[in-house]
């Protein structure tokens, strides 16, 4: 067989880590059609904008990024080639028929679960004729389909184990752009993990929507278990050799089962590290936004994982702003995020977001009281995550080398509590975990020395 032309691809990825995990799978999809991947869109043969629809500004950017390929997609154009321009994500499923309409530079649009079709559709549109628009959902297909080779770069890996919600909190397009929740079977998760460890990966990182609902056929010979829990899961991956971190996110509160928490304690391999989004401390806010937990389940959760494993990093999530939130409200979440004290955390001012019931809930919060609410939120966070990397000062941690740093003989790793670690250490220890002895920290990453006496794995 004659090997397929050389043609440059170009992926622009927005949004979460999952969005990141079908960008790569998306890359190994196209490889075989003669599709390499390339740093920047000029001159692309195909381009990929995988979107996100999580919030206005998020949204919006796609719009402003077609204008800016629409000159690039001419040049190509003129210099005989056409450059085929494909949005995909979130966006995509949320939005194809007004893409299409809005944007004429759009070739095609594909939704998450679609993206085992794109050389079809990609034929398709060079035939221009047939579908330009393909967003059902078939998660059962596409893992199945892409199930094949993956390539590997680096030494950390993301690998999809769950996708969709159904929780539909009042504020949240998840539950519309991604479909209802839905988990991959133990044995093909199992498959990927092997694939990923032999190809020198040390560290995955299990993602979904709602990762710790995850609830998957188990593996051949465990037929009689009924579905497997996220605990289970993680316990079994945990015998794969080679594989020496384990991370998973996002979950929610309510599905922190028994099992779960107790694989913390009790799995060395699982880093200490939990991201569990709260988004308010008030429980009317919380009944509002439908998030059936309250902010005592919520911190009654943290503490049974803290006294499973007592130095876990906690993270969260949080909006300001949803409608009805009073001063009083904000400041239940200021007292709350002071109780739990996190590590590291993420806040948003709320965006209103079509379709879902909080864009029609009366008294939407003023923009300005908003803002200076995520401020003061933000700067106790900023706070509390600058306590937390001191607080490593004078430990000596395994940090896993992932790459060189951005000065001369230095390299960048992570801490099992997901900090950035720079480090003067020699490439050759890119790929391994080595003890460093932390001698100081910034709000967001912490330096230190290599421990010389110590082997590095
Ligand atoms: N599945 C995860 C997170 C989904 S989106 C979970 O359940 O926690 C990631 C974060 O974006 C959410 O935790 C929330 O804090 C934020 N977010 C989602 N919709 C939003 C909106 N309409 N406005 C502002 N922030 C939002
Ligand atoms: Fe969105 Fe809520 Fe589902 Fe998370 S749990 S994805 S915030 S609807
Ligand atoms: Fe965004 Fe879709 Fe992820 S809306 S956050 S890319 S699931």
């Amino acid at each position: 067989m004659m090997a397929p032309a050389r043609k440059k691809l170009f992926i622009k990825t927005y949004g979460c880590q999952m969005n990141v995990y079908d960008s790569e799978r998306m890359r190994d999809v196209l490889a075989p059609l003669g599709y390499e991947p390339s740093e920047q869109p000029d001159g692309a043969d195909m381009v990929i904008l995988n979107t996100c629809h999580i919030r206005e500004k998020a949204a919006e950017k796609v719009y402003s990024e077609l204008g800016r390929l629409r000159p690039l997609k001419e040049e190509k154009a003129d210099s005989g080639a056409p450059m085929t321009i494909a949005v995909a994500g979130c966006v995509a499923q949320a939005q194809g028929e007004e893409i299409m309409r809005r944007a004429p530079v759009v070739d095609l649009v594909v939704g998450p679960q679609t993206y085992h079709k794109l050389p079809e559709l990609i034929a398709q549109t060079h035939r221009s004729r047939g579908e330009r628009l393909e967003t059902e959902f078939e998660p059962v297909e596409k893992f199945d389909a892409l199930a094949g080779n993956r390539k590997v770069a680096g030494y950390s890996a993301f690998l999809t184990v769950q996708e969709g919600c159904d929780k539909f909190c009042t504020f949240c397009v998840v539950p519309y752009t991604r479909g209802a929740e839905w988990s991959r079977p133990v044995d093909q998760i199992v498959a990927e993990a092997r694939q990923l460890a032999s190809k020198g990966v040390r560290e995955i990182t299990l993602l979904g929507q709602n990762v710790n609902a995850y609830h998957g056929e188990p593996p051949a010979g465990h037929e009689a278990d009924g579905v497997w829990g996220l605990g289970r899961l993680l316990r079994h991956l945990a015998m794969i050799g080679g594989l020496d971190r384990i991370r998973y996110t996002t979950s929610h509160p309510n599905d922190m089962d028994d099992e779960l928490i107790a694989a913390h304690g009790e799995l060395e391999c699982l880093m200490p590290y939990l991201h569990l989004p709260v988004q308010s401390g008030s429980d009317k806010i919380l009944h509002a936004m439908n998030r059936k937990h309250t902010f005592e389940s919520y911190a009654r959760v943290i503490e049974k994982v803290r006294a499973a494993r007592p130095d876990i990093a906690i993270s969260g999530d949080f909006i300001v702003g949803f409608p009805g939130e009073t001063d009083a409200d904000f400041e239940a979440t200021m007292q709350g995020v002071r109780e739990i004290n996190y590590a590291s955390a993420f806040s948003f001012k709320y965006s209103r977001r079509p379709g879902t019931p909080g864009a029609s809930l009366p008294m939407q919060v003023d923009e300005a009281v908003a803002s200076e609410r995520l401020t003061r939120l933000q700067a106790l966070l900023e706070d509390q995550q600058t306590a937390f990397n001191g607080s490593q000062i004078g430990r000596r941690i395994p940090v896993l080398f992932e790459r060189k740093g951005r000065e001369d003989g230095q390299l960048h790793g992570r801490s099992p509590y997901l900090q950035a670690v720079h480090c003067d250490a020699p490439d050759h220890l890119i790929g391994r975990i080595a003890e460093v002895a932390i001698t100081g920290s910034t709000r967001n990453s912490l330096t230190g020395e290599l421990d010389a006496k110590a082997s590095a794995a």
